[in-house]
């Protein structure tokens, strides 16, 4: 169960939190219905725009090469929005069988046309799939979106469908200051704690796969 981040060629996790100190409550009412206003509302509701820019295409590369991956063997991207990290995977290993779960209806049928056929309407603590049926599963900022008990869920199942070949990314904050930061910015995180408390909830769940943090830093360029 290593401590690992497949993301480091992800752009940086700097957010300019000088601009998202509008954030109110109808703000993260909006968020969490993961419809348009998520996706390509407006900054202080969501994304403020969520396109394809290929930024996901390295990180698929990298995956492929961590997990093995070969053509035939399958590959599930739980939290998967819109699609372009199954679009990535499938151009990084042609004949890789790549699948895509999110709760999103929006999401889901604003997908790149490369995923299509390929995602499933679906809740990450039930996920339609029979044990051991995938060679690797990912969930990159989507379970810490679920209470406590449904997140501790959402983990047994990615363990469920692919024992010791899962990738949980979660919000965390490592001192009182980023959890400031965190409380601030965040929109629909309903499960966030330290890494200590992520390593505790893994074990819970009986989680054999691999983890990282997402966390937000302060960027010293924007004055407050
Ligand atoms: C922060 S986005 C992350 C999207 C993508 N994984 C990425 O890293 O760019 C969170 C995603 O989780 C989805 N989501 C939220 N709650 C969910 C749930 N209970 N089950 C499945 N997907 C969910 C949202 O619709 C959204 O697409």
């Amino acid at each position: 169960m290593p401590e690992v981040n497949l993301l480091w060629r992800y752009p940086s996790a700097k957010r300019n939190i000088g601009a998202r100190l509008a954030i109110k409550e109808e703000n993260r009412a909006a968020a969490l219905k993961f419809d348009r206003e998520y996706f390509d509302g407006t900054r202080e509701q969501g994304y403020g725009g969520y396109r394809y820019d290929g930024r996901w295409q390295k990180i698929a590369r990298d995956m492929v090469e961590y997990w093995d991956l070969k053509p035939g063997m399958k590959v599930l991207d739980v939290g998967c929005a819109k699609g372009f990290l199954v679009k990535d995977l499938l151009a990084a290993c042609p004949g890789l069988q790549v699948y895509g779960v999110d709760i999103s209806h929006y999401g889901l049928t604003h997908a790149e046309a490369e995923a299509k056929g390929r995602l499933v309407r679906a809740s990450c603590e039930a996920l339609p799939f029979p044990d051991r049926s995938f060679d690797a599963v990912i969930g990159i900022n989507v379970i810490h979106n679920l209470p406590h008990e449904q997140c501790l869920k959402a983990i047994r199942e990615i363990e469920r469908l692919a024992p010791g070949r899962g990738y949980i990314q979660v919000d965390a904050y490592r001192s009182e200051d980023e959890r400031a930061l965190f409380l601030e910015w965040m929109l629909t995180c309903k499960c966030f704690d330290t890494p200590e408390g992520w390593r505790r909830r893994f074990a819970k769940a009986g989680y054999t796969g691999d983890y990282y943090w997402t966390i937000l830093e302060i960027d010293e360029n924007i004055v407050r």
